[in-house]
């Protein structure tokens, strides 16, 4: 079964609105020869979508945002609902970034409540798992990874895999330019594939790209993307250079 590669930039709070058309627009130029083979995509903050969406209008990129909240309006003062991202052109929304969980109380339980409502007002979910340093310590990889799957993704069915994308993140792998090996993240995105099988059969398994996220750069891509369960990268520091990222996406065309 062969995946379309993702790659797709993690922008976190980094850029500014007025910063945001010249990003995308030299994200599309240096990308341009991999457009149709990569899919390839920009998640911004949500003050930056617009511009985003604008800049990217005409072009292979995509744009996506960094959350969203699980009820499509209300009484949620800050939150961001799917509809608003839709209604201004996102198609892409990251769900469960470590950071959300270390820093904002994320857990799996609320990762669930916000895939699913993505997946369901017609987003593709980015929803991002990964491991600690002291879980991996402790052996605990294994454990951790599957309650993650199984519980950050309860209630997806087989169909709602169409609009679903996972993104293996090790927490210690994140900004700190320590990347995990190719076998290191393969033998994670393999043990997120078939947890995953078990929740939506085999075959509808095989069909979902798994990304790779954690200091991927320009000189590792090529290595891990080459791996069987390695369909992509979400990428973080990188993605704030247009060269940069093009030299990921250039690694994920081959
Ligand atoms: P990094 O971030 O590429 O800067 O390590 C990846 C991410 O957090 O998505």
């Amino acid at each position: 079964m062969s995946r379309k590669k993702i790659i797709a930039g993690n922008w976190k709070m980094n850029v500014k609105p007025s910063e945001t058309a010249a990003l995308v627009k030299g994200v599309a130029e240096a990308t341009a020869a991999a457009a149709g083979r990569v899919d390839v995509v920009c998640c911004t903050p949500a003050i930056d979508v617009p511009a985003a969406v604008a800049a990217a209008a005409g072009t292979g990129v995509e744009i996506g945002a960094e959350n969203c909240h699980w009820e499509d309006h209300g009484a949620f003062t800050g939150e961001i609902s799917t509809g608003m991202l839709l209604d201004a052109g996102a198609k892409y929304v990251i769900v469960g970034h470590s950071e959300r969980r270390q820093y904002f109380g994320e857990t799996d339980e609320t990762v669930n409540r916000r895939a699913r409502a993505a997946i369901a007002a017609g987003l593709t979910a980015i929803v991002c798992i990964g491991e600690t340093l002291e879980e991996r310590d402790a052996g605990r990889l294994q454990e951790v990874i599957r309650r993650q799957v199984n519980v950050g993704l309860k209630d997806v069915s087989a169909a709602d895999c169409a609009r679903l994308v996972i993104a293996y993140e090790p927490v210690w792998a994140i900004g700190t330019g320590r990347t995990a090996t190719p076998d290191q993240a393969q033998e994670a995105h393999a043990l997120i594939r078939s947890t995953l099988a078990a929740l939506v059969g085999a075959e509808t398994a095989e069909t979902v790209r798994i990304q790779y996220g954690g200091s991927m750069k320009p000189g590792n891509a090529a290595d891990l993307l080459a791996k069987k369960d390695i369909d992509g990268g979400l990428i973080g520091g990188a993605s704030l250079k247009a060269a940069d990222f093009a030299g990921i996406v250039a690694a994920a065309a081959v």
